[in-house]
């Protein structure tokens, strides 16, 4: 950044304080207090992803489910205590979200590096956008000085995040809820191009979609015949499937491809071909050109991790990310 700029941004910050705007993110936010963050944050991240491929999918997650919660303030971090009814009880996370341990590292070592500085929530955008990158993914610049809830909510994390059974216009609605439109839905639901799902986040469409007793016919039958032995009518339900059974690994626009094949796992994927015609003209522009994707997915998780961050004086610098600060 120019000289000139620098002193344009720091007049602005002076500005909004003194209008009474809250202050925004900011992506230089630790280049004084903590300017090895990003890189800490970076090698944790690099070395997990080599230890257990999967995790980059599980820390990309977190923030979602953090970020539709109360705004990414990291409070699906917390553990329940005497106070604290934990979001990682929801539905939506209960034998699900993972990844807590390796927040639980990347804090450690920035405690020890600069402490009571960086947050929780920081953390987690930072490593989904790492996790994004190590997996083949866009890059992009994240804005940084989010603060940490004293609380968390495990009914808005029940209500808020949408399920993988809601109608399209469900998940619209609630996308819609955090400021986010469409062409953000499609593009954020790419992430879904990395990572597993359990059977029971889709067995309702191998057997009885409608309850009919019918299974999803917008479900390629030999795709729904694969998957039927491991996922049974009863029982299995804990039993993991890749979402992009093509390249599970590796972040690219197989996900949109998949969809074009009705080969979507998850019914809120498929959804996205089958139930509107604008939300399928994304599709089809992401399957056909995997620039466009990583341009509009980098941009729509900057919106993502904007989501009512808590600035200035508000929340807190947790030491531990499972719990919040005594004083
Ligand atoms: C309509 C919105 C969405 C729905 C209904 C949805 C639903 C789901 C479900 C049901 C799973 C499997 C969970 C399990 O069975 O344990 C999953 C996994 C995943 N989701 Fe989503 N999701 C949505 C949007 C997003 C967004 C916006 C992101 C990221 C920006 C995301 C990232 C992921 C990733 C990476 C995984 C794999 C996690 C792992 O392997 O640990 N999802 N999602």
């Amino acid at each position: 950044m120019s000289a000139a700029m620098a002193a344009a941004l720091a007049l602005f910050s002076l500005l909004a304080a003194a209008w009474g705007l809250p202050p925004q993110l900011d992506p230089h936010f630790y280049d004084r207090s903590c300017p090895q963050a990003q890189q800490i944050v970076a090698s944790i991240v690099g070395k997990v992803h080599y230890q257990d491929p999967r995790m980059a999918a599980s820390l990309l997650r977190l923030h979602f489910h953090d970020c539709f919660v109360k705004g990414c303030d990291a409070s699906i971090l917390l553990d329940s205590s005497a106070t604290i009814v934990s979001e990682k009880r929801s539905n939506p996370n209960r034998d699900s979200a993972r990844g807590f341990e390796v927040i639980d590292e990347i804090k450690a070592a920035l405690e020890a590096a600069c402490p009571h500085t960086v947050s929780c929530a920081d953390i987690l955008a930072l490593a989904a956008r790492d996790s994004t990158v190590m997996t083949g993914g866009p890059g992009w610049i994240v804005p940084l000085g989010r603060r940490d809830s004293r609380g968390a909510s495990v009914q808005g994390s029940n209500n808020d995040i949408p399920a993988p059974n809601n109608t399209l216009p469900t998940i619209i609605t609630k996308f819609k809820l955090q400021g986010l439109d469409i062409l953000d839905l499609v593009a954020l639901l790419g992430s879904h191009t990395i990572g597993d799902s359990r059977c029971t986040s889709f067995r309702q469409r191998l057997y009885n979609r409608t309850g009919t007793g019918l299974p999803d016919l917008t479900l390629d039958a030999s795709y729904a015949a694969a998957l039927r032995p491991r996922c049974p009518r009863s029982g299995g339900d804990q039993n993991l499937f890749f979402l992009d059974p093509v390249t599970p690994f590796k972040f690219d626009n197989q996900y949109y491809k998949n969809l074009l094949a009705y080969r979507g796992l998850l019914s809120s994927d498929e959804v996205l071909l089958t139930a509107s015609p604008a939300t399928a003209e994304l599709v089809k522009l992401y399957a056909a050109d995997q620039d466009v994707f990583f341009q509009h997915f980098a941009r729509s998780m900057v919106k993502m991790g904007n989501i009512s961050p808590l600035t200035g004086g508000n929340g807190e610098i947790r030491a531990n990310c499972r719990k919040v600060n005594r004083y």
